[in-house]
């Protein structure tokens, strides 16, 4: 059995205190990504029943197979280091769907809303935690002896890195079929809907 950095457990950590819990940035990047799966699953399976473009459905997949790489990356942790997963997971796998789902069943305009929507919360989120792991390796660089947290960091660092700007991607693509999103009012009130619920959700993966 594996521990992450920052375990009690773990031989590198034992007298050494780092301000970054590992296990609840593993487990609500991992909620989350189920989350953005199920999102755009949803929104392929209402696209498809909707006749959207197929350009549309192809962007639609190509999101998805994004959040599939990202959701893997954490799955993989979660194994890895016997993290335990959100007990919210049916809540994000059920209402990431229904989300997606729901909002492209009423058009393309309210599907891509839900993306932007969640798409910033996931850039802000992710921006976040890179500062806080860079603070982290700033603050531990100069001890010899825990060199391999300092390249388990340095490379989930990269990985974060990654997929946020794989989320800003997600969310220029969004904007792009959305030019009504500032000027409707009803699109602006599913946008702040969504961010809020994407913000509660991950408030809670935090914790539970
Ligand atoms: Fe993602
Ligand atoms: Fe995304």
């Amino acid at each position: 059995m594996k521990f992450l950095p920052g375990d009690k457990k773990y031989s590198f950590f034992n007298n050494i205190h780092i301000d970054i819990d590992l296990k609840s940035i593993i487990r609500v990047n991992h909620a989350g990504e189920m989350g953005a799966c199920q999102i755009y699953r949803g929104q392929i399976f209402a696209a498809k029943l909707k006749n959207f473009s197929e350009e549309t459905i192809d962007q639609l997949y190509e999101m998805l197979e994004q959040e599939i790489e990202h959701f893997l990356y954490f799955s993989e942790k979660i194994i890895n280091y016997k993290v335990r997963p959100t007990l919210m997971s049916c809540f994000w796998k059920i209402g990431g769907f229904f989300i997606g789902f729901i909002t492209a069943m009423i058009n393309e305009y309210y599907a891509m809303a839900c993306t932007e929507a969640v798409e910033e919360v996931i850039d802000i989120h992710y921006q976040k935690q890179i500062i806080q792991i860079q603070e982290c390796i700033k603050n531990i660089s100069d001890l010899d002896s825990i060199s391999t947290i300092n390249s388990f960091l340095k490379n989930f660092l990269k990985k974060i890195e990654q997929f946020r700007l794989n989320e800003i991607e997600h969310k220029k693509i969004a904007e792009n079929h959305n030019k009504y999103v500032n000027t409707n009012k009803l699109l602006k009130l599913i946008k702040r809907t969504i961010k809020l619920i994407s913000l509660v959700a991950i408030f809670v993966a935090k914790k539970i």
